[in-house]
């Protein structure tokens, strides 16, 4: 699930895999097609659990970077980092 909070910030709400089909690529196959149909958007952004190591790996690997860490984030007493995608057209500009 996704949010668009501005036209130019998409916030990604939500992305969960049955229990009994994780690990099989879904995961990563939703959020390449959240992805390919927010391609125009400048500003990518989520929160995980920081200890959610399997959902961090995913998204740093399709080029998300952790960011703020920001306690009690749904009321629940638990910490959560925000990642922002680095668009790789933004980053090649020093090239
Ligand atoms: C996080 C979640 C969405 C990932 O979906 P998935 O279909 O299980 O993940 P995939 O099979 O697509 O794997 C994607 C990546 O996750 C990571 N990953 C998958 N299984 C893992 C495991 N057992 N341990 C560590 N990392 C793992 C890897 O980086 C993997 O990439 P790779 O295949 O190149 O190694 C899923 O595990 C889930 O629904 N978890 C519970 C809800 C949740 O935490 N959602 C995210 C909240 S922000």
């Amino acid at each position: 699930m996704y949010e668009m909070k501005a036209p130019d910030h998409t916030y990604i709400s939500g992305l969960v895999v049955h229990p009994d089909a994780q690990g099989r690529d879904i995961g990563r196959a939703a959020m390449i097609k959240m992805l390919e149909e927010l391609k125009n958007v400048p500003i990518i952004d989520l929160v995980t659990h920081p200890d959610n190591m399997r959902a961090i790996k995913l998204y740093e690997s399709l080029g998300f970077s952790l960011g703020e860490r920001i306690e009690n984030y749904y009321g629940d007493g638990e910490p959560r980092v925000v990642m922002t995608l680095n668009h790789p057209e933004q980053n090649s500009t020093s090239h």
